[in-house]
């Protein structure tokens, strides 16, 4: 029997900034309630980044029930709602104790990079001292660096007293991304994940899909810390014990920008697609193959239904793109509020030949250079606020087009148009001089929920209530490029001076 709405999907949407809980009608973009929430950043010394595992579950619970309290104003009833995907911020690491529940560490988040020294050491273990940061590719799809779950794994071993008694007393510890931690703490204690989080570890074979034993050596993994059983993306994993959800099966996981590529129906070979969050993330789906990049892509698993075979995709990651204005706000004091950007952006004619490189964490694809460090360059007496803003949501477009020449480069067939979603996409000026540096046209869809829909189509397809063949909604608006090649080949030009520049800063 369902109520008012029909059948309903809901979708954990635990992001690096914020989470949510949505509910959406199944077989439609449509949203029928939802909650955000956004969970406190801890930075205890540079370039290390945590958050409160206790908080993110609260929070988590939090949004949950408030749309569920919506739910129930607007006449529907939590039984119809007949399934829960989750979706999360990828990489980020937790270790915690299977009787007390209670994590012995913050978790780190995928973007710290505390791990720099950690790395570096891995390195030297490579044989034949080549200190190839590649090494372990054929196995994982993932280079050497400060970005995955087992260096940071690593670090907490080899640095937090806490993990360290641990191991000293052979006592068992559980380890987990986000999705893992939400799933042992809504069920009955399930420690699981799903392929697309396993495939960001470096611990998983992306050929098997299991824990590689090379891998775990290579990391120094001791058997006392326990790795959760790997699960496709849509399957039931078990069921909510407690709360507005009490009984209703979490029967969907996809690390959320797997989860965006679904939700923008890109799951067939060549379709892609570019998410606009903290971070940017473009996916290109490859179909049945494990494409190994030779361009500074990493391979990832995209998704899993079910016992068939699965599907994967190259991608091209990068570290800060939302976050640098959060950080013209907060460190820089440069405005106030993120309503002034438009103002900002429109108060100065074009960038005053200012270029921003933010490099805050090093630089994740194609250079993988976890020493290169943030730079702005081309400032002079007459630069002004509007300009380094224009720079920073320049640099998010600079960018992807180095991935998208990566991605072109090696795919042979070059994409002939970008998707995009996320919560950027809002800003009309980044969407339009997107599509002016790419050349190409920018495709935004009519709901930019794509992270939260992707994790609700696949619980609902493990339900029975989603048929993953069906179209998305179209789109809302297609930006077209106004400028010249000149004009774009100049500006790509000088974008490419400063990137040498910040290359290799922390040396
Ligand atoms: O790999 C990190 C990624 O999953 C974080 O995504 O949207 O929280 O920036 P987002």
């Amino acid at each position: 029997m369902s109520g008012k709405f029909g059948n309903l999907i809901g979708a954990i949407d635990e992001g690096t900034s914020s989470s949510r809980f949505i509910i959406f009608r199944a077989e439609s973009t449509e949203i029928i309630a939802s909650h955000q929430k956004s969970v406190t950043n801890i930075f205890p010394c540079e370039g290390w980044y945590e958050q409160d595992p206790m908080e993110i579950i609260n929070v988590v619970r939090d949004c949950i029930e408030k749309a569920v309290e919506q739910l129930i104003e607007l006449g529907g009833h939590p039984s119809d709602i007949k399934a829960v995907g989750i979706t999360n911020q990828r990489e980020s690491t937790i270790v915690w104790d299977p009787e007390s529940g209670q994590p012995l560490y913050n978790c780190i988040i995928w973007s710290d990079i505390r791990t720099t020294s950690t790395v570096d050491y891995l390195l030297d273990k490579v044989p034949n001292k080549t200190r190839n940061k590649n090494y372990l590719k054929p196995l994982c799809g993932l280079p050497l660096s400060t970005y995955f779950s087992a260096v940071k794994l690593k670090w907490l071993l080899d640095n937090a007293q806490t993990v360290q008694a641990y191991v000293r007393n052979n006592k068992q510890m559980m380890f987990g991304t986000i999705d893992t931690w939400i799933m042992w703490n809504l069920t009955d204690q399930m420690h699981v994940t799903d392929v697309t989080n396993a495939s960001r570890t470096m611990l998983m074979n992306l050929e098997t899909l299991e824990w590689d034993p090379i891998l775990k050596k290579f990391f120094d993994i001791p058997p006392n810390v326990v790795l959760p059983a790997i699960k496709s993306s849509s399957e039931i994993y078990g069921n909510i014990i407690n709360g507005a959800l009490k009984g209703i099966p979490i029967s969907g996981c996809l690390g959320d920008q797997q989860a965006a590529l679904v939700g923008q129906g890109c799951m067939h070979l060549g379709d892609a697609k570019c998410t606009y969050g903290t971070g940017c993330f473009l996916l290109y789906c490859t179909g049945g193959n494990n494409v190994d990049s030779e361009h500074g892509l990493l391979t990832t698993v995209a998704y899993q239904l079910g016992d068939r075979f699965p599907v994967y995709a190259l991608e091209g990651s990068v570290a800060v793109a939302g976050a640098s204005l959060s950080w013209l706000k907060d460190n820089i004091e440069l405005f106030e509020s993120f309503s002034e950007i438009d103002s900002l952006v429109k108060s100065v004619p074009d960038n005053g030949d200012v270029y921003f490189v933010p490099a805050f964490s090093g630089l994740f694809a194609p250079h993988w250079d976890s020493e290169a460090r943030g730079i702005i360059c081309g400032i002079t007496e007459e630069t002004q606020r509007g300009h380094i803003v224009r720079a920073a949501l320049e640099s998010v477009c600079f960018q992807v087009k180095d991935i998208l020449d990566a991605m072109n480069l090696e795919c042979g067939t070059p994409l002939s148009k970008l998707k995009v979603d996320g919560g950027m996409t809002n800003n009309n000026f980044l969407m339009q001089t997107q599509s002016d540096i790419i050349g190409l046209e920018v495709m935004k869809p009519a709901m930019v929920e794509t992270t939260s829909l992707g994790a609700a189509m696949v619980a609902g397809n493990a339900v029975g209530l989603w048929n993953m063949d069906l179209k998305v909604e179209g789109n809302s608006r297609i930006y077209k490029p106004k400028i010249t090649d000149d004009e774009r080949e100049m500006r790509f030009t000088k974008w490419k001076m400063a990137i040498e520049r910040s290359l290799g800063w922390d040396q």
